[in-house]
């Protein structure tokens, strides 16, 4: 039986599981005009009707429930242009949440039924990983880490911490130690505004740097732990914002050479331009939102996370706000529902996972990771399982519905069982047979032995294990990716004993992927020939810098989180205990370079917007694990058992006696 009959037959009775094309899915649904332009019109009235102006159009437009009751059927053609007509700009304040952030006290809620705030003081039940015993432990780790703070005083006063921000934080005053207190500085000095409501951050805000790139844009990977600091103080316009002026962006008509990629994708990034208006008054301008689908990226490089990293923030906005409201409106619904369509597509693929090109998701350049890389897999899985949790139900989206459940349970197999690799396992990759032709081989994929390499064997520690890079046919690419490890342990892909063995593995391997700065991107490094012909010789991603096994310090806030849920925060603990000592003295760097992460990084911007970030959420996830819900996913029982079906029927155990394809074999 093929893995996805199995699926479906557990999931949602007989019958082949497929994505079958549905009218609400339909390629031209919410195809806007090639001309539109999202702007916002700052002194004059505007021209043209086929313009989306200012941000406010998105919350006062759609956000009316105009279309309430109608089925996203019906958000095609006329309806598009009624929406057109419809959206006003009616002036530059965002809309608050109501209800949410007002006399919070710091108060916010998880699944509108528990109430905790941000000192980690929790009412209600609590469970493994999220415990008060922890928050306590770690509220006494965190007075630790504000006494290491103090023997920093000596640090940099930084030439960019400005008085902005002030005024614009809304959150109570929880006293900070000081290099927290610099990183919110400058996390509020990277904000950018869209007719004067935040909308996002910049990658970098680096006032020595001599090449800005696009470095002066909001991505929306980088965006995310921005995102979450946020979220965490209780700051959730910003999110809001973000969420749906990315939304607008999807439909954007996006064309490379004449040619358009899928609808449903997200930006890589964005930029607020302020651009001249035609007409007699010389000083009057307007902001556009200018996004880059990956046409203006070095490489081209199409950027299949943001979609995944979106659902992923809306989940958790909806999670840690209460504010369910965003994720129920249909323009909402139909932009997920778009990011699962261009997932969840048929396409020439023998695998669940999703088949992308080299360079489509952090790792952004030449790595030699097209096909199925983890990060990307991981990603997949995580906002499969978020979209889920979010989507209405209705009859429209009954297949989809389907679709997803199929994949799921066909993905979490695949990886949990053909991706992991711990000393046992690359014993008999080690000893495999090769060319089997049948169903039930072993050496599914025909791994020639050969591959694993000496670096490995030598590696891989007695305890722990993770899951490998990237399968394809004849070819395993053994390199320990970190965010793709980190985030399947997150999101439940792997099991909570691979989850346990891949953090046994981080501590087994520390002084190679924590070192002097956490977190290696990967290990080990592609040197010699095999850089040259992987990374076409790229002199930015040479050995044990940038992509090419870097370290990141962004990583902490998934590594934290990850601990977190495993119940073992003490690990991310001590990688932030490493972290706190150079960063702020460093400039928070994007990443660094060598072996054990000793030299700023080569060519690494400073004030990285998402380094700084990515420190505040590991510090704000330590001191209150609880929060930590937002993020992850336990294991769905209907997964559970679907999946142990999948095992049941496992070609590997079973096949043979019962399978009537047998008889096709030549
Ligand atoms: C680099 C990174 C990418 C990041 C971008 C902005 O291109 O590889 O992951 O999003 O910088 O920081």
């Amino acid at each position: 039986m093929a893995t996805s009959d199995a699926i479906l037959q557990v999931l949602s009775g007989a019958g082949p599981c497929v994505f079958r094309s549905n009218p609400c899915f339909r390629s031209s649904d919410l195809t806007f005009s090639s001309k539109l332009h999202v702007k916002c019109v700052k002194k004059r009235a505007s021209r043209c009707m086929k313009m989306f102006k200012c941000s406010n159009v998105l919350q006062n437009g759609i956000g009316n429930h105009w279309f309430k009751g109608l089925g996203d059927r019906d958000l095609s053609v006329d309806a598009k242009i009624k929406k057109l007509h419809l959206l006003r700009c009616k002036g530059p304040q965002a809309e608050r949440v109501s209800g949410v952030t007002e006399g919070g006290n710091g108060a916010w809620f998880v699944d509108g039924a528990k109430s905790l705030n941000l000192n980690g003081a929790v009412t209600g039940e609590q469970t493994d990983g999220f415990g008060v015993r922890d928050a306590q432990q770690l509220t006494r780790e965190k007075e630790g880490f504000a006494s290491n703070g103090a023997l920093n005083q000596e640090k940099e006063r930084l030439e960019t911490n400005g008085a902005v921000g002030t005024g614009r934080d809304a959150s109570p005053k929880v006293s900070v130690d000081p290099i927290e207190e610099e990183a919110w500085e400058l996390l509020r000095d990277s904000m950018v505004y869209y007719c004067g409501s935040p909308i996002g951050t910049i990658a970098a805000n680096d006032p020595t740097s001599s090449s800005v790139l696009n470095y002066d844009q909001v991505f929306i990977r980088d965006f995310i732990p921005s995102g979450i600091a946020f979220l965490l103080k209780g700051e959730y316009d910003i999110v809001r914002n973000f969420l749906l002026h990315t939304l607008q962006l999807q439909s954007w008509e996006k064309t490379m050479d004449c040619h358009s990629p899928g609808q449903g994708l997200m930006p890589a990034s964005f930029k607020v331009r302020t651009v001249r208006l035609d007409g007699d008054d010389d000083s009057a301008t307007e902001e556009v939102l200018d996004p880059d689908f990956g046409e203006a990226a070095i490489g081209r490089v199409a950027p299949v996370d943001s979609g995944l990293w979106w659902i992923i923030l809306l989940r958790a906005y909806g999670k840690c706000s209460g504010d369910l409201s965003l994720q129920e409106r249909i323009d909402v619904q139909t932009g997920i529902k778009m990011i699962l369509r261009l997932c969840l597509a048929d396409g020439f693929d023998m695998f669940p996972t999703l088949l992308v090109t080299d360079g489509s998701c952090m790792i952004d350049r030449r790595m030699g990771i097209h096909g199925h890389p983890l990060e990307i897999q991981a990603l997949f899985y995580s906002a499969l399982l978020c979209a889920r949790e979010m989507l209405a139900p209705e009859d429209g989206s009954a297949d989809l519905i389907r679709a997803l459940n199929n994949r799921l349970v066909a993905l979490s197999f695949h990886i949990r069982e053909y991706y992991w690799i711990d000393l046992r396992k690359l014993n008999e990759i080690y000893r495999y047979k090769t060319e089997e032709y049948s169903y039930d081989a072993v050496n599914k994929f025909n791994i020639y032995p050969d591959q694993v390499s000496p670096w490995l064997v030598e590696w891989m520690p007695n305890q722990g294990g993770y899951l490998i890079g990237n399968l394809q046919p004849a070819h395993m690419d053994f390199r320990f990716f970190s965010l793709g490890n980190i985030w399947s342990i997150v999101s439940g892909l792997a099991t909570r004993d691979q989850s346990n063995a891949i953090l046994d593995f981080i501590e087994a391997k520390w002084s190679d992927l924590i070192a002097d700065m956490p977190l290696k991107i990967c290990y080990p490094a592609l040197e010699g020939q095999e850089w040259q012909i992987i990374t076409g010789s790229d002199p930015k991603n040479t050995p044990w810098s940038y992509h090419n096994a870097g370290s990141w310090p962004t990583l902490l806030w998934q590594l934290t989180a990850a601990c977190i849920k495993m119940n073992r925060p003490e690990i991310a603990a001590r990688a932030v205990e490493i972290a706190e000592k150079r960063l702020s003295r460093d400039k928070w760097p994007e990443y660094y370079d060598t072996k054990k992460a000793r030299f700023i990084g080569k060519q690494a911007h400073l004030f990285q917007t998402w380094s700084i970030a990515g420190y505040l959420v590991a510090k704000l996830l330590l001191a209150d694990p609880s929060a930590a819900r937002m993020l992850v996913s336990d294991e769905d029982p209907e997964l559970v058992s679907a999946f142990s079906c999948m095992i049941g029927t496992n070609p590997r155990r079973k096949r043979g006696q019962t399978n009537l394809k047998k008889t096709f074999m030549v």
